[in-house]
C-alpha cells in the first residue's frame, strides 16, 4: 500500500528559474506530497512530472561548480581505477563532466539528455550522447562491447521508470561488470529533517532496504557501499549481477540494513514523526525570519538550490523576508527563484556592510561556504540554517 506522510504544498518545477519578463505569468504548480510504499519501503514524491519538462536544454545545474563535488568525483575515480580497472565505462547523467574528465577519453562515454550541459563535455571531445537512458540506447552503445563499469551519481533518483532503467543497465553491463549508484540517502534525510531533499526532480530518495528490494527484481544485488557526506548525506552502492561470483558481499551492507531497520525506515510511523518535525521546522523558520525582519536586519539567501525552492514555497517565504539570493551558476544569475520569485544575483564575497543574515540555501556545502565567508562571520554576520534544526550560526 502507498501511504502519504508529508504535504509540502503547491510547488513549481524547482529548476525552472524565471526570466524577468516571465515573473508575472502564472507558473505551473503541482501538489508535492511524499509517500511511503510499505511493500518495498520506497519513499517517493506522489506526482511525477514528465522528464522532458525538467531535463531539457535549459537545465541549469552544474556539478563542476563545487569543489566538494569535484574532490568527491576525483576520489571515486581513483578508487574505480585501482579496484576495478575498467575497460569501458558508461556514466548515466554525466552533466558537465566532473566525473568524466578523470578518465581517458577512449574509455568512457557520457549519457546526458540536457543538451546545454552535454555541450560542455562534447566540446572537450568526450563522447557524450544527448539522450535519456533507455533499453534502446543501452543496446545501441553496447552492441559490440558491454560495459564493465556503469557509474551514475545523483541521477537515479530523478528517473521515474525504474524498470526501464534497470533493464537497460542489465543489457549494457557485462557479466562481471560493476554498477555504482550514488545519491542522497534516506536515513540522514529523515533523521536530520531534510525535507527539502524532496522536489519535482527527486522522485525517489533511496534507502538501502528499498534499493535492495528493487534490485532483486532485476537479479542485481548490492555487494558494497560507502556512506558519504555529500548532499547532506549520500550513499554509494556497488552493485553486481547475482550470478557474478567475482565479488563477495561486504558486511557493511548488512550493517547498514540493520541500522536503517533500527531507525525504523521500514515503518510508516517513522515517517509520520518526521512529518511532525518538518511542520515544526517550518513554523520556527518563519518566526525567526519575521523576528529578524522586525529588527531591520538585511536578510539574503546563499545558493539558489532546487532544495531552497521546496523550503521557500512550503514556508511561503518571498522577497519581503529574503531580499535576494547569491549564486555562482551562470544560468541562474539575474533570474528569479520559481514560486517565491526572489531575484538571484551574481555571487560576490559577503560583507557585513550590506548584509546581516544569510539564509543558507546550499546548506549541503556549509563547510565549503563557511570557510569561504570567514571574514563575514568574523565581522559579526550570521548564517541561518534550517537543517537539522533551524538556527543562526
Ligand atoms: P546543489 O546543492 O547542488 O543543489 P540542488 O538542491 O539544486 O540539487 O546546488 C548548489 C547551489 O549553490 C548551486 O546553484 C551553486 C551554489 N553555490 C554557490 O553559489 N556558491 C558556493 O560556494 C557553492 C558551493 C554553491
Amino acid at each position: 500500500m502507498i501511504r502519504k506522510f508529508l504535504n509540502l504544498g503547491y510547488q513549481p518545477l524547482a529548476n525552472s528559474y524565471l526570466h524577468k519578463k516571465k515573473i508575472n505569468k502564472k507558473e505551473k504548480k503541482f501538489k508535492l506530497e511524499i509517500v511511503f510504499n510499505d511493500k518495498n519501503f520506497l519513499v517517493s514524491i506522489n506526482k511525477k512530472i514528465p522528464t522532458k519538462e525538467m531535463f531539457n536544454s535549459s537545465y541549469p545545474y552544474r556539478s563542476s561548480l563545487s569543489n566538494t563535488m569535484m574532490k568527491s568525483f576525483k576520489k571515486i575515480s581513483n578508487t574505480i581505477k585501482k579496484r576495478f580497472n575498467p575497460e569501458f565505462i558508461i556514466e548515466i547523467g554525466s552533466n558537465d563532466g566532473a566525473f568524466l574528465y578523470n578518465f581517458n577519453k577512449k574509455k568512457i562515454i557520457g549519457i546526458e539528455p540536457c543538451k546545454n550541459v552535454a555541450a560542455v563535455t562534447k566540446k572537450k571531445n568526450y563522447k557524450t550522447i544527448t539522450e535519456y537512458w533507455t533499453k534502446k540506447l543501452a543496446k545501441y552503445i553496447t552492441k559490440s562491447n558491454q560495459s564493465d563499469l556503469i557509474y551514475s551519481a545523483n541521477t537515479l533518483s530523478h528517473i521515474e521508470d525504474l524498470n526501464e532503467t534497470f533493464d537497460a543497465i542489465n543489457i549494457a553491463l557485462s557479466k562481471n561488470g560493476v554498477l555504482i549508484l550514488e545519491g542522497p540517502a534516506l536515513l540522514p534525510c529523515i533523521k536530520n529533517n531534510i525535507y527539502d531533499q524532496f522536489y519535482c526532480e527527486h522522485i525517489y530518495v533511496f534507502s538501502t532496504i528499498a534499493l535492495s528490494k528493487v534490485l532483486k527484481n532485476f537479479n542485481l544485488e548490492i555487494f558494497d557501499l560507502n556512506i558519504l557526506n555529500t548532499h547532506g548525506g549520500s550513499a554509494r552502492y556497488f552493485i553486481k549481477k547475482k550470478d557474478n561470483k567475482k565479488y563477495k558481499i561486504n558486511k557493511k551492507v548488512k550493517q547498514e540494513i540493520t541500522k536503517e531497520r533500527k531507525f525504523g525506515l521500514h515503518k510508516f510511523s517513522t515517517y509520520q514523526s518526521f512529518s511532525k518535525r518538518v511542520e515544526a521546522s517550518k513554523s520556527r523558520l518563519i518566526n525567526i525570519l519575521k523576528k529578524l525582519k522586525k529588527e531591520n536586519k538585511t536578510i539574503i539567501g546563499y545558493g539558489a538550490t532546487a532544495k531552497s525552492c521546496t523550503v521557500l514555497n512550503y514556508c511561503k517565504i518571498d522577497n519581503n523576508l529574503i531580499k535576494y539570493f547569491l549564486d555562482t551558476t551562470p544560468d541562474k544569475i539575474n533570474k528569479y527563484l520559481p514560486g517565491s520569485k526572489i531575484k538571484i544575483i551574481k555571487y560576490k564575497k559577503l560583507s557585513k556592510k550590506n548584509v546581516d543574515i544569510v539564509f543558507l540555501g546550499a546548506w549541503n556545502f556549509k563547510k565549503e561556504i563557511l570557510r569561504k565567508e570567514h571574514k563575514f562571520i568574523k565581522e559579526g554576520g550570521k548564517f541561518l540554517i534550517h537543517v537539522p534544526n533551524v538556527k543562526l550560526i
